[in-house]
């Protein structure tokens, strides 16, 4: 019986959260570029990465006439500027529908409409008149018969969500309740979604070393490493799915149980100032890669398993022209001529932007890591841990440079390798990491490198003829170290939650 009221419960929340088949990714499509492509190319880029789902910020002509019978689903938007004209006039909103919408579906596969773009933080005076747009812009499409196929949205900036850790305490800023209950009625009832913008990089940043780049970057976790919800026992192993189900959570708090999420926004800048050292390409590689796999993979939050969340990477051009960070002119997949910024690593998951065959991945002795408990994990990998470190010694290739990084680089990959690449082996009291970039180089090639004139070499493990103890991996990792460790870190989550 309650089983089945469960399995009732659940169908309904499937079938509201997802209208058609499955989960997808899609990309946000920034424009602040000194040479943007032409819509045509940019819907050539599109189709070559088989990406299916789009979101523009705007509703530009050139670029809905170029998306006509490609296949592909477009988000449309009313700029913030537009805003107060359309939340105050009826027909300034119906005028909006027919001119970028009307005019060219179905053969531009409109799907939603986002009414502005984080209004409540970036346009706190357009606050009052949101919900008012969003119902003219709402009662234009059913004037022209096209609620069913369109959906009505406004993304929302993760941050209006507060005491967001542990996820099942948070709860919207309850100064923009006046707005959000309106705002989810209307979602509700038309069978919309909730649009967030997700940004595990900000709030890692912000955190201030509370929040683990692990965390944040999707990577692979031991199970005692995990974040534990105290309230409802649920483990959380990334940034991404606590903010999720922290916006489930903070809904169900206004009594909204049944309002599916969908990521309008999340990514990873591949460059930054020098005070924004996480902005690399390894890390934004690393991010993208598995947030993708993460969403297609359709494994779900731990509040909603196997309810996936679908989700737009920010974004398909870096944006050269943008103000501010030199992050924010890199968060592209590519440039402008369309080449990509870095290669995802995406073997086994779709057809979306896969152009990795390769799936490499090193495990690197982390840059800044105490150099005594580098040398004793290199030491510890060339001899209990049986790696072959011959490569090593003077006038072997791996030799230079002759420092302790890069040498326990080459021994921490060999043991990794040695180890099925499984993740915990890549770990060595945390001074060790694993990057998508190959650290080969000149004639030391990295075992499971493709070296740099792309030809394979040997990926045999490295010899184990070393005997010199009997110690255990396990010994090396020291379980009590461990254990201190993961009680931090429940600990650095709780004051995460106040922190933010
Ligand atoms: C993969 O990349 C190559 C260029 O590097 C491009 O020509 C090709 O279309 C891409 N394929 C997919 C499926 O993305
Ligand atoms: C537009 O997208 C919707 C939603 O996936 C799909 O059901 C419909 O067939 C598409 N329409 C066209 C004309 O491709
Ligand atoms: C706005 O116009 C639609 C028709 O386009 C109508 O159904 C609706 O009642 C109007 N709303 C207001 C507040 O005038
Ligand atoms: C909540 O929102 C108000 C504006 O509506 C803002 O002034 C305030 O700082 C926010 N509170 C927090 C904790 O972010
Ligand atoms: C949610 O529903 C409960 C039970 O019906 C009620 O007591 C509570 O006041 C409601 N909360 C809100 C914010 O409407
Ligand atoms: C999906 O994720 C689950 C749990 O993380 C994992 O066990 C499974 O292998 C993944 N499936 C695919 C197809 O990647
Ligand atoms: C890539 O990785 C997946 C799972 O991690 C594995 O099944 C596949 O065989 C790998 N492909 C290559 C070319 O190594
Ligand atoms: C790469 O080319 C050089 C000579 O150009 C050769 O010595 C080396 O073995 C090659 N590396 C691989 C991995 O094939
Ligand atoms: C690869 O390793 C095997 C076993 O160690 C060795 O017999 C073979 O010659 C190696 N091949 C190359 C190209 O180095
Ligand atoms: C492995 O054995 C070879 C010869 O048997 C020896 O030269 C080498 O030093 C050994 N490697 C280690 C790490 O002990």
């Amino acid at each position: 019986m309650a089983l089945h009221l469960l399995l009732l419960l659940l169908t309904t929340f499937l079938s509201a959260a997802t209208a058609d088949d499955g989960p997808f990714i899609g990309v946000n499509i920034g424009t602040d570029l000194s040479d943007m492509p032409h819509p045509t190319q940019v819907v050539a880029l599109l189709k070559a990465q088989q990406i299916r789902h789009v979101r523009l910020y705007d509703a530009d002509q050139a670029m809905l006439i170029a998306l006509a019978k490609s296949g592909i689903e477009v988000v449309v938007s009313v700029p913030n500027e537009e805003l107060l004209a359309i939340g105050q006039s009826n027909s300034t909103a119906a005028n909006w529908v027919s001119r970028n919408v009307v005019a060219h579906y179905p053969a531009t596969n409109i799907t939603v409409i986002c009414v502005g773009s984080e209004v409540l933080t970036t346009l706190p005076n357009a606050a009052k008149i949101l919900v008012n747009a969003i119902k003219y812009i709402h009662s234009a499409l059913v004037a022209t018969n096209l609620d069913r196929q369109i959906k009505v949205t406004t993304p929302l900036p993760s941050n209006i969500i507060l005491d967001s850790f542990p996820p099942s305490q948070a709860f919207f800023n309850r100064s923009m309740n006046s707005i959000l209950v309106p705002l989810l009625d209307f979602l509700q009832s038309t069978d919309s979604f909730l649009a967030l913008n997700v940004y595990p990089y900000y709030d890692y940043m912000k955190s201030n070393g509370v929040i683990p780049l692990e965390y944040a970057l999707f990577k692979p976790l031991p199970p005692n490493k995990e974040a534990v919800d105290s309230n409802t026992l649920l483990h959380y192993s990334n940034v991404f799915d606590a903010v999720v189900d922290a916006a489930y959570f903070a809904m169900s708090f206004l009594n909204y149980t049944n309002i599916p999420v969908v990521v309008t926004e999340s990514g990873w800048p591949s460059r930054g100032d020098s005070n924004e050292p996480d902005a690399t390409v390894d890390n934004a590689n690393t991010y993208n890669s598995n947030l993708i796999k993460h969403v297609l993979n359709k494994t779900g939050t731990p509040k909603h398993p196997g309810i996936a969340v679908s989700t737009y990477i920010y974004e398909l051009y870096n944006e050269d022209n943008k103000p501010g960070l030199v992050s924010e002119k890199n968060w592209g997949l590519f440039d402008a001529n369309g080449e990509p910024i870095y290669i995802l690593h995406l073997t086994g998951s779709g057809a979306v932007l896969a152009n990795d065959t390769t799936n490499q991945t090193f495990c690197i002795a982390k840059d800044g890591a105490d150099p005594k408990m580098v040398q004793a994990a290199l030491d510890w990998a060339c001899g209990p841990g049986k790696v072959d470190c011959s490569d090593l010694l003077q006038g072997q290739p791996c030799y230079e440079p002759d420092n302790v990084l890069a040498h326990a680089t080459y021994a921490f990959h060999a043991y990794y390798t040695k180890m099925g690449k499984s993740p915990e082996a890549c770990d060595f009291n945390g001074v060790a990491t694993v990057s998508t970039t190959d650290p080969s180089h000149g004639s030391c090639i990295f075992p499971g490198s493709h070296g740099k004139n792309g030809t394979l070499s040997n990926i045999t493990a490295p010899s184990m003829n070393s005997t010199s103890s009997d110690s255990s991996a396990s010994d090396f990792h020291g379980c009590e170290l461990m254990r201190i460790r993961s009680i931090l870190m429940v600990i650095g989550f709780l004051v995460w939650g106040l922190v933010l």
